[in-house]
């Protein structure tokens, strides 16, 4: 439609149409730009910068009750942002006599699986181009994998530039053939393969006189007719809790988006993890008070009695509830540069929870090609994988495939707060729901009065070579006579039993650190005084260990010492031998250090020698209590 027409008109037919979200997938020269300039153009859609400039013109207008259809149109967007996924996709807002279509673009590099999965999480349809004269391409197959592990049932295999290919029919047969034998594996609905060529517009609005053979419809003709079921608002009530509202003594409002199901005034509902129940009093929407609200709608609501609820939590129909657990089986893209590895922590990102997770078994990675399924301690750019997870505390969720609200995720690094991969929620694991803490009665601190001092852990980090191992030594000889209880916990000889198993890849010395972690915590729960002496050169790990213990109770000892004097001292000629090329992965070396950056204690034994060494912890203690 062209601007010159009334936008109220616009408008108002705008919200009688129901919206379709879609992607496009496809390596870089697929010509996917293309296509989808090419759907607009013929269909003289109109173009998101249009959009802006008509909701302008439409506050002017007034017409609020149409306006909010727009937010809606954004709303994905917005979610997204939220959960600090970084876009690189461009969506473009358009519409038919038929029905609104929010179409997301996404770069068709091989690193780019991150804004594929931006882009995908929304779709209804996902639509993936594939060059005639190339054929199913890794690419295509990952691209496919993905759209498929995000829940999205309904693919158009687009068989691009058939122009190229003389608009053969059998060119056309071999390609959907390759593809379906592969999507066997995929959980679609339905394949809709469409013979186009975008460049000349053929079959992509209009009907092509090159493809008599062709029966199916037009790509635009089967989006625009293309059913797809929601069912959102049928499901049981999900609500989690974006913030809480109180502007004075007299409110307190719990805000959100509404994720499935729907509420009304007096609804029974129970806030997950508490388990706890209350009525709701109010459905507020800005200042109204609402008979009932459905799914993807952005409410407030009062309840009956004051109770504590906090973002993060999920308020739900309280005689259907979701789970609610803290371990899980769950499908991850990794999307990060940096590899992942079993043992380490992230960030957890989902709905509007954030918590610790480590990742504590990778099942197998897929080979996308196969779909074979193969071991790995760690994940590259672009894997797929079954992995085991593990939070600190325990949340409130649903499958993926039941409420992707709920269900999915994603994992930011604690450092550089980089969205590193995008995770799906498979089940929760049942260990974790039959295996409960058992209490105790005598405890730290029953030991702690016994012993007559507090237990804690001086955790040594440093170069192999930089003395870590003779000052914790020579630390203990002290306290051991002052008649505080110790132990030492050595890497080398802990590697001779325990780790026995571990080499020195950064997976193995972060299985290796976490191991530790988990020995130390129990020891100084037994109320011992423990000195740990491992290169540990990776800081997530050792502030992984740092929040395992109380505050106060973990103090970080830097072995400092420069490259130059630990391969002078090079106690046991394994510096000799990694420069000889004989002793792969030697921290220093070809191995990475990653410096402290803030530990309670520094000690630098290029200048201090034992003796003083010890004496700088030992004031530090007394300092420490
Ligand atoms: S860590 O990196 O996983 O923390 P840990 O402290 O347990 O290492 O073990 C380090 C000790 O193993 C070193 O002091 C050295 O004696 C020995 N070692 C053998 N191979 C290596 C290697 N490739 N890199 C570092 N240390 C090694």
């Amino acid at each position: 439609m062209s601007e010159a027409e009334p936008i109220s008109e616009y408008l108002s037919q705008q919200s009688d149409l129901d919206l379709l979200r879609f992607i496009t997938c496809g390596s870089v020269d697929d010509g996917k730009s293309t296509l989808i300039g090419r759907m607009l153009y013929e269909a003289q859609l109109i173009f998101e910068d249009q959009i802006a400039s008509l909701q302008e013109e439409s506050k002017k207008l007034g017409t609020q009750g149409d306006a909010i259809d727009f937010a809606l149109l954004v709303d994905g967007l917005a979610a997204e942002r939220e959960q600090g996924i970084t876009i690189d996709v461009a969506y473009r807002f358009f519409n038919t006599d038929h029905r609104k279509f929010i179409v997301a673009d996404t770069p068709g590099h091989e690193q780019y699986t991150r804004n594929m999965v931006t882009g995908a999480s929304s779709a209804d349809v996902a639509v993936i181009l594939i060059d005639a004269s190339q054929g199913v391409l890794t690419q295509t197959r990952r691209h496919s994998f993905i759209v498929s592990l995000l829940g999205i049932r309904h693919v158009v295999l687009a068989v691009n530039k058939m122009d190229l290919v003389d608009f053969n029919e059998d060119a056309f047969q071999s390609i959907v053939t390759d593809y379906k034998a592969f999507a066997e594996h995929l959980e679609f609905s339905a394949i809709t393969a469409i013979p186009v060529s975008a460049l000349h517009g053929d079959n992509v609005t209009e009907r092509s006189m090159h493809t008599a053979w062709y029966t199916g419809p037009t790509l635009l003709g089967y989006l625009e007719t293309v059913e797809i079921a929601s069912g959102k608002s049928d499901a049981p009530f999900r609500f989690p809790v974006q913030w809480v509202n109180r502007p004075n003594a007299d409110f307190r409002g719990y805000c959100g988006t509404i994720a499935a199901g729907q509420v009304s005034p007096g609804d029974a509902v129970r806030v997950l993890p508490s388990g706890e129940v209350v009525n709701v009093k109010e459905v507020l929407l800005d200042e109204n008070k609402l008979d009932a609200a459905v799914a993807e709608r952005a409410v407030t609501l009062t309840f009956d009695r004051e109770i504590d609820i906090s973002r993060g939590d999920v308020i739900v129909a309280a005689n259907d509830p979701c789970e609610v657990s803290d371990q899980f089986e769950v499908s991850l893209v990794w999307m990060d540069q940096d590899k992942g590895f079993t043992g380490r922590s992230y960030w957890l990102l989902l709905g509007t929870n954030r918590v610790n997770a480590t990742l504590t078994d990778i099942k197998f990675k897929y080979n996308i090609n196969t779909f074979e399924k193969l071991s790995t301690k760690a994940l590259q750019l672009n894997e797929i994988a079954e992995v085991t997870i593990n939070l600190d505390t325990p949340i409130a969720f649903e499958p993926y495939k039941v409420c992707k609200e709920l269900g999915a995720f994603v994992l930011v690094d604690r450092y550089t707060n980089a969205t590193v991969a995008a995770g799906m929620i498979n089940f929760a694991l049942r260990r974790a729901q039959n295996v409960h803490r058992q209490a105790l009665v005598v405890d730290k601190q029953a030991r702690r009065r016994l012993n007559g001092h507090k237990a804690s852990v001086l955790w040594f980090t440093g170069l192999s070579g930089s003395g870590k191992s003779t000052v914790a030594n020579a630390l203990e000889q002290v306290l051991h006579e002052q008649g505080i209880r110790t132990y030492i916990l050595d890497g080398d000889n802990v590697r001779h039993g325990l780790n026995k198993d571990l080499g020195f890849t950064d997976a193995d010395r972060i299985e290796n650190i976490r191991r530790i972690a988990e020995v130390a915590r129990l020891m100084v729960d037994a109320g011992v005084v423990v000195l740990t002496a491992f290169i540990s050169p990776f800081r997530s790990e050792r502030d992984m260990a740092r929040a395992m213990f109380e505050d106060g109770e973990f103090l970080e000892v830097f072995v400092d010492v420069s490259l130059e004097k630990a391969e002078e001292r090079d106690p046991k000629g394994l510096y000799k031998k990694a420069r000889r090329g004989e002793l792969p992965n030697f921290t220093g070396i070809d191995s990475a250090y990653e410096a402290p950056i803030n530990p309670e204690i520094t000690l630098n034994t290029d200048t201090l020698n034992v003796a003083e060494s010890v004496d700088r912890i030992v004031e530090q203690l007394e300092l420490h209590g």
